[in-house]
């Protein structure tokens, strides 16, 4: 998505960077920012200083940073409300959980908190962290407030930390922050145009994964992270829908403004999807497991005598979206199923459109490096009216795009 040079030309960007490991990735996304036409203004915490240094951060940026909040130097130059009004955007990169909590709780005891707290621009923050730190009660109370807020979120991905530890934690990589930046930028100028296209419409999506019981401890599953679904429910909430997000077994929170059912299994689902009902738009981008066991024993099987391995007997699930496209009164006007496909994308997408009997089908390569559980996607969207390609974007970007597609479709 990112290849227009000047593509966040004239935009202002006010980068807040807190005080982690992660802290180093900051220098490239000024790097990055600034090459597509962005001014950033980068304000320091004390945190951020033990990781990069103040030269590092103007001489990419072009500007002086700004650390404290009492500086009657730097408040004579540009004061902090107005420092924090004047961006089109801030970020916060890394988002440490110290940061998250003060934003959470309105705290204001440094300048980062303060422009945080004065802002009335949108915010996103890409939090990185300790695994424990990152899965603490108290950092995720901050994070639903924060969301609730309105607050935008990036990552953290998972992977190997600098702690040693593994999940998590690591920030988002600053190519996909960029994308994210772009993605919240364009949406913030077409909301304003499109804001409320979607009032009054009802959607359903689902998202994740299902699990299907083999036995009290043993479950089918797959490696759907979820965060397609999620994002597109957002982005629909975002331009008014009335969102309901069935959604199989996964780490993340609820979007903002949005109705959320956990389910587990692909019956459950279907259940859940069914009750949701009417809706203007279905999108299906939950990874339903296509067979469970037969029957889901009550105790755990135990390994046999002679070192035998166990079979199972799979039967079929019930397909979702085709149960949904099927011609009815309770159809809704707009059928969206997504394809994960490792080979042959388009062919296998077109044939898969007629089989379930969808209106659009959003189809992904998911062998592509990073897109399961990734933050970014390359898609096409295939309809009646032929395929289009999509460029690679993040997830959000795609779902933002998605949602005023399907607004365009209803309008
Ligand atoms: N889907 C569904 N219920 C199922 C299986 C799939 O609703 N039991 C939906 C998915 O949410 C997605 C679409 O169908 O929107 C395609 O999923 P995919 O896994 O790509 O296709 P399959 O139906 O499993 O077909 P195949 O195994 O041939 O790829």
């Amino acid at each position: 998505m990112f290849t227009g040079v000047e593509s966040l030309s004239g935009k202002r960007v006010l980068l807040i960077v807190g005080g982690g490991i992660a802290a180093y990735k900051a220098l490239e996304l000024v790097r990055l920012l600034r090459k597509a036409g962005a001014q950033v203004q980068p304000i320091l915490t004390r945190g951020g200083e033990q990781f990069v240094t103040a030269l590092s951060l103007s001489a990419l940026s072009g500007a002086e940073v700004r650390r404290d909040l009492f500086s009657l130097t730097d408040e004579a130059a540009m004061g902090h409300i107005e420092l924090s009004r004047s961006a089109d955007l801030v970020i916060v990169a890394p988002a440490t959980a110290d940061l998250m909590a003060k934003a959470a709780n309105g705290l204001a005891d440094d300048l980062a908190s303060t422009a945080l707290l004065a802002t009335d621009k949108a915010v996103l923050m890409a939090p990185a962290m300790n695994v424990r730190m990152w899965d603490h009660p108290a950092t995720r109370r901050n994070l639903a407030v924060l969301q609730a807020d309105g607050v935008h979120f990036l990552g953290p991905d998972d992977g190997e930390m600098a702690c040693g530890e593994f999940g998590p934690g690591r920030m988002a990589e600053p190519q996909a922050i960029c994308d994210a930046v772009l993605a919240m930028l364009e949406a913030g100028s077409s909301a304003q145009a499109a804001q409320g296209a979607l009032k009054g419409r009802r959607a359903l999506v689902t998202a994740g994964p299902t699990a299907e019981p083999i036995d009290p401890v043993r479950i089918l599953t797959n490696r759907s992270s979820g965060k397609q679904g999620y994002a597109i429910a957002a982005a629909l909430a975002r331009l008014g829908a009335e969102v309901t997000l069935v959604s199989g077994p996964v780490t993340l929170a609820a979007p903002a403004g949005v109705r959320r059912v956990m389910v587990e299994t692909a019956q459950q689902m279907l259940q859940a999807c069914q009750e949701a009902l009417p809706a203007d738009v279905a999108v299906c981008v939950a990874a339903v497991a296509d067979w469970r066991p037969e029957t889901a024993q009550r105790s755990k099987i135990k390994k046999g005598a002679g070192g035998q391995a166990a079979s199972l007997s799979l039967v079929e699930n019930p397909d979702i979206l085709a149960a949904l496209a099927k011609p009815g009164p309770a159809r809704p006007a707009l059928v969206i199923g997504f394809a994960a496909e490792t080979e042959q994308v388009e062919a296998h997408a077109k044939a898969k459109l007629k089989r379930k009997g969808c209106d659009w089908l959003v189809a992904n390569d998911v062998g592509a490096e990073g897109v399961l559980g990734g933050d970014r996607n390359q898609v096409m969207l295939v309809t009646a009216g032929g395929v289009e390609h999509w460029e690679a974007a993040a997830k959000t970007a795609i779902g933002e795009r998605l949602a005023s597609r399907i607004a365009e479709a209803l309008a």
